[in-house]
């Protein structure tokens, strides 16, 4: 048995959903907390003294009154529109022609894919993030590349080949045959490996033939403890485009659906403008929905209905959606998701930001057995925010009140200077 570590600092779980259960019952709040780790699992979460006098062997990291919390999980990204996030100007289609294909041609290069891997890894580790869904481009080059990263890093992804078959330019477009070919080669050399995680990954209906669609729903049949990603209502011209491409389809989910890509283990990336059928079906299913709010307002696509989709019971996670969305940190993106709630009218609570960027991310990704929240057995993947980590945001720390109002002001207003250390399968990086 390693020598265990043992973090002390003020330590934040959750018991249950928030946006079901009251605050009370929801969320575990120490503010001298202690999470003992070793063999890259947490072992006991509790009273940081408690622990100390228990295990006087454990090698101890006294993080003061930083907030440990699990790792930020990012359920919806593109670590191949690292380079160009933040391009300036464009509504989704147009965004797609302009910035993204030309620089996803790239990615057929494995140097350029590995460089791309690292640098993402390294970009998203410095923001707390220690699980992404991310997609890739349809060269299975850049599947290899993030894979590769990741398990030397030993941290949990999941990822898949961008699936495209139409409406692409040339060297990214594949075919029905070689989707399935090159997809089914990777989930064989790389699904349940490590802490990897293959997602099937058809891009969107548009960019993909019926041909297409069906042999991946195929695919997702014989192999059905694989994810499946895509995305799903995002903007209005989007919507109208699929109605013109799928004219027999009753909305733009059952061009996935009566392909055989609807199921519990698929999630749908942004989801704003569902019809009621499509609410309906998602939630019977239970599907995973991925709210990306700062790419939502970047690229000018709409405002997600958190409150309504909770209310009905939908599963939803939180992401980034780098690089349609402007920022690769998770904090950035409770921000952006509070604001877009706010135009709704409904005020997201602080412990309603932080589950949705942990535990509703990882439960997104049918992970939340061993991610997204500090309990015994979990992946020991954390976070350590510092909640004074600029003069504007210690001086608002400083006259809270309550734990909530301490923690908000770095929601709001932090960034990667916030993050006092970032833990991965048990070991600071
Ligand atoms: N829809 C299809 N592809 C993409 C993409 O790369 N980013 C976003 N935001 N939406 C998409
Ligand atoms: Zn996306």
């Amino acid at each position: 048995m390693q020598t265990p570590t043992l973090l002390l600092g003020q330590t934040l779980s959750f018991a249950q959903n928030p946006f079901h259960t009251q605050l009370s019952e929801a969320v575990r709040h120490n503010t001298q907390g202690g999470v003992l780790i070793s063999e890259g699992k947490i072992q006991q979460v509790g009273d940081g003294a408690t622990l100390q006098a228990a295990h006087p062997d454990a090698q101890v990291m006294d993080y003061g009154d930083r907030l440990i919390c699990a790792g930020f999980v990012d359920a919806h990204v593109h670590y191949p529109q690292t380079g160009i996030i933040a391009s300036w100007g464009k509504r989704l289609i147009d965004w797609l022609n302009s910035y993204t294909f030309p620089e996803e041609m790239r990615f057929g290069e494995r140097p350029y894919a590995d460089q791309m891997a690292q640098t993402y890894l390294d970009l998203t580790t410095r923001h707390g993030v220690t699980t992404m869904a991310s997609f890739c481009t349809s060269h299975p080059e850049s599947v290899d590349a993030l894979f590769t990263a990741a398990q030397a890093r030993g941290q949990r992804v999941v990822a898949g080949k961008t699936c495209m078959d139409r409406n692409a330019p040339e060297g990214l477009r594949d075919t029905a045959q070689s989707a399935y070919d090159e997809s089914k080669a990777l989930i064989d050399r790389w699904h349940g490996v490590d802490r990897l995680c293959y997602a099937i990954t058809p891009r969107f209906s548009p960019t993909s033939t019926p041909e297409q669609l069906d042999a991946l729903g195929a695919l997702w049949a014989g192999h059905p403890d694989c994810l499946m990603q895509t995305h799903l209502s995002e903007q209005t011209d989007e919507i109208a485009w699929v109605a013109d491409l799928f004219p027999t389809a009753r909305d733009y989910l059952d061009t996935y659906e009566q392909f055989g890509l609807l199921g519990e283990r698929g999630l749908y990336g942004h989801a704003i403008h569902l019809e009621p059928r499509e609410r309906a079906r998602l939630k019977e299913i239970g599907a995973g929905l991925v709210h990306c709010p700062t790419s939502n307002t970047f690229i000018g696509s709409g405002l997600f209905d958190m409150a309504g989709l909770m209310q009905e019971g939908h599963r939803i996670g939180l992401a980034s959606d780098t690089g349609g969305g402007s920022s690769f940190s998770m904090l950035r993106t409770m921000a952006s998701a509070y604001e877009v709630a706010q135009l709704r009218h409904h005020p997201l609570h602080p412990a309603q930001l932080m589950w949705l960027a942990t535990s509703g991310s990882a439960r997104a990704l049918h992970m939340d057995d061993k991610i997204g929240n500090l309990l015994p057995g979990m992946e020991a993947d954390l976070v350590v925010l510092d909640l004074a980590s600029t003069p504007e945001i210690a001086q608002r720390t400083n006259r809270a009140k309550t734990f909530w109002e301490a923690l908000f002001p770095t929601i709001m207003m932090g960034d990667d200077r916030a993050i006092a250390a970032t833990w991965i399968n048990g070991r600071q990086v």
